[in-house]
């Protein structure tokens, strides 16, 4: 069952929106157990060190597309922002919901709410960060996307968005000899074939009325690891892939509004 504070929005909107079945959701839970259990601590750190750090007054924080909710937990830990995850799935809803109660994160700083980009029900001007990983290759309509994200951003609100480029067949073949899980395989290998390049984003938020957008690469810093040794040393050895300053071969995106 899931908890008070999961909201049910829109429901009806969410019709056209194709999603994960269990065993999909499923897959990506597993990707970040026992793959790469050491990557939402890091990005963690590493939204805290760019984008929280200054400042006493608690923010309100979304992570948009948030999934199986590893990097909504992982802020809880760290901040004490007021944390709000979105996705269109309900079945993320439930494994977020799961995760968090494992956890004993407290209800009261994290909100979990079905909803779906395109027609967000959050009010103009209301958060001040909005995060998203892995997701804009979802999106039907990425331009309408930026543009219901920059709405629902406060006038001072930060955006941060990171999503796979179009990888090479190189890397599809070192992905199908590492990852033996044929669903983990089969959601990295999605992500990687559906990715956009650099200037099919930056159109992307032209498109939607933000101009001047830097489109860079992906990567984290020195400060994000020396932030979690603890973290690392505990994860290091469980998963298949070593720490590594990439976000596997990823675009981002930010904008102060
Ligand atoms: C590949 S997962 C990434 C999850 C998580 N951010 C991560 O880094 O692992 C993409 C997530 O975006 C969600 N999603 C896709 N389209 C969406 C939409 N239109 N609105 C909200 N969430 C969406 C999916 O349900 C899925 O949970």
């Amino acid at each position: 069952m899931l908890r008070d504070n999961v909201c049910y929005i829109v429901w009806t909107q969410l019709k056209f929106v194709t999603m994960l079945d269990r065993a999909g959701c499923m897959a990506c839970k597993t990707m970040f157990e026992t793959e790469i259990p050491w990557l939402n601590p890091v990005l963690a750190q590493h939204i805290v060190r760019r984008f929280l750090s200054s400042g006493s007054t608690p923010k309100t924080m979304i992570d948009m597309g948030m999934g199986p909710g590893y990097l909504v937990k992982e802020l809880a830990a760290v901040t004490n922002a007021r944390l709000i995850g979105v996705d269109c799935n309900p079945i993320m809803l439930e494994l977020t919901q799961a995760l968090l109660a494992t956890h004993e994160i407290p209800n009261e700083r994290v909100t979990l709410c079905l909803d779906d980009v395109h027609h967000l029900s959050f009010p103009d001007n209301f958060a001040d960060l909005i995060v998203s990983f892995g997701c804009v290759h979802h999106w039907h309509d990425p331009v309408l996307g930026v543009r219901q994200c920059m709405r629902v951003l406060k006038p001072s609100g930060t955006l941060f968005f990171i999503d796979a480029l179009p990888i090479t067949d190189a890397i599809i073949q070192h992905l199908e000899e590492q990852i033996k899980d044929q669903e983990v395989l089969w959601i990295l290998k999605k992500a990687a074939l559906e990715g956009l390049s650099r200037g099919r984003v930056k159109d992307i938020f032209t498109s939607a009325g933000v101009h001047d957008v830097h489109v860079g690469y992906a990567q984290f810093d020195h400060e994000d690891f020396l932030m979690c040794m603890d973290i690392l040393s505990e994860h290091q050895f469980i998963g298949k892939y070593e720490p590594s300053k990439q976000f596997f071969s990823s675009w981002e995106v930010v904008i102060n509004k």
